[in-house]
């Protein structure tokens, strides 16, 4: 453990937590067939794709015979996967049904301020908002949630989130399982707590970044498992969770990442585990024999030498899906790809940085400041590239996001990051006392008076206060003053 995690335990007791008062994750049957969200409808409508989403109430049966009240997008729990390609407009209608105000946001999507669906496009109840734009970024496993001022955790614990898929030349050729639901296959983790009457429970079970549940889901799914009938999976991993951060792979073999956050590595990295913090995805490639069975896994959190309490979900580790393969297996070609004809221009270069700007993070706050909405904490000039220095001042660790950019991580405290870290990211692990050099580009959207977001994905953390705001401004312009105001209305 070492002085690290002493530290972390005295900081933990000092803000009133008690490390070890969260139940450990249940082993599950792995029973039941692994739901695979559908693929939302759309239709096109003058050139731009048009899908509709609903935030709804309803109840889910996670086991036979219980009702547990969920909430969802067009249907009780998660919601269906969005698939778009780059250079297509699309547009969103999306109906807030439920009894409270929420918002829908894009996450790892760059897009105009307005368009992101952070706490100043806020749905009231009853209404409609219908943002669009070009899909104008490399091919990527992103995913959508509400993002309402507050209460975000709360919203995706009940159930709101989705996946959404961005494919690109470079993708659709690439020698990659695609099928989707088959084997090209979604997969979001989260856990919960129920209650003895099997109802959901949002409470501060003792973990410092929020609740950690003893029950883990796939794709809401309690103990899953998925048919294989290819030689390769491609398991589109999303760490869907609100706390826990979970450390993937497998007990009996490597897997070959091929994408981060943001879109295909460079090449593939075969590896044995990836770490995933609370909003952060990966793409991984399995590889299977006829007719054998593993499980995807998650292990301790290896935190370099620092041992992150159990209150953290640091120390548990359990299964999360099993993959069952046929007796015949189809074969699947190795994992290859060519760079997208966009590579030159996504390019990012370290030499043309023209800010570098600090961000410490302790418990609640960034740079001192907690969350406020009227207030600008960032102004970025449009088309600039930028280093930002991101660390937790704090023994704790936290998961750090930023809205419209996909970033690459030019070091981890002087050193080059290791390959998981190496390719497109929007949201990193933030080991404690650790200093990340970010890479970014703030392109084409400016909008002097409404702000992008940048935070701590434990949602606990980001609804206390740990967000801050930027917004992006073409020559000339400053930064006005953003509107208290919502969305729809
Ligand atoms: Cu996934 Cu600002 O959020
Ligand atoms: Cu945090």
């Amino acid at each position: 453990a070492g002085p690290a995690a002493l530290a972390l335990v005295l900081a933990l007791a000092g803000c009133g937590m008690v490390p070890g008062s969260v139940t450990p994750v249940d082993e599950a049957e792995f029973t039941n067939e692994l739901a695979i969200p559908p693929l939302a409808p759309s239709r096109v409508v003058d050139g731009t794709r048009v899908f509709e989403l609903t935030a709804q109430e309803g109840t889910t049966e996670f086991r036979p015979g219980v009702q547990t009240e969920t909430w969802g997008f067009n249907g009780s729990y998660l919601g269906p996967t969005l698939r778009a390609e780059r250079g297509e407009r699309v547009a969103v209608e999306f109906t807030n049904e439920l009894g409270e105000r929420t918002s829908v946001h894009w996450h790892g999507m760059h897009l105009p301020a307005a368009m992101d669906g952070g706490p100043h496009q806020e749905v009231e109840p009853g209404a409609t908002w219908r943002p669009t734009w070009e899909i104008d970024q490399p091919a990527a496993s992103l995913w959508y949630h509400p993002h309402p001022h507050g209460v975000t955790e709360e919203h995706v614990y009940r159930g709101l989130a989705g996946m959404f898929l961005l494919d690109d030349d470079a993708s659709r050729a690439a020698a990659l399982p695609q099928e989707y639901g088959v084997d090209d296959v979604p997969v979001i983790v989260q856990d919960k707590v129920f209650d003895d009457d099997g109802q959901l429970e949002l409470e501060d079970n003792g973990s410092e970044p929020g609740t950690l549940g003893g029950t883990v889901l796939a794709n809401g799914t309690v103990g899953a498992y998925h048919e294989v009938t290819t030689e390769r999976v491609r398991l589109r991993l999303l760490n869907g969770s609100t706390a826990r951060t979970y450390q993937l792979g497998f007990q009996d073999r490597d897997m070959e990442l091929v994408a981060s956050d943001g879109g295909l590595l460079d090449a593939p990295v075969t590896l044995e585990q990836v770490r995933l913090a609370p909003g952060e995805r990966a793409e991984v490639v399995v590889e299977m024999e006829p007719g054998e069975t593993t499980r995807l896994h998650s292990f301790e959190a290896d935190l370099g030498g620092v041992v992150v309490p159990f209150a953290m979900g640091g120390n548990d580790a359990f299964d999360v899906l099993e993959l069952r393969a046929a007796d015949e297996l189809t074969p699947s070609p190795e994992p290859a790809w060519e760079p997208s004809v966009h590579a030159a221009q996504d390019a990012l270069h370290e030499d043309s940085a023209a800010v570098t700007r600090t961000f410490d993070l302790d418990d609640r706050q960034i740079n001192g400041r907690r969350m406020d909405m009227g207030r600008i904490d960032e102004v970025v000039s449009e088309g600039d590239t930028e280093i930002w220095e991101v660390r937790s001042i704090v023994p704790m660790p936290h998961s750090f996001h930023v809205h419209d950019v996909q970033f690459r991580i030019l070091s981890v405290d002087g050193d080059a990051p290791p390959p998981e870290l190496a390719g497109p990211k929007d949201t990193v692990y933030l080991e404690p006392n650790r200093t990340y050099r970010l890479l970014m580009r703030f392109d084409d959207y400016t909008d002097p008076d409404v702000p992008y977001m940048f935070h701590c994905h434990m949602l606990l953390h980001e609804d206390e206060g740990m967000m801050g705001q930027f917004v992006v401004v073409g020559p000339g312009q400053e930064a006005g003053t953003p509107p208290d105001g919502h969305g729809g209305g």
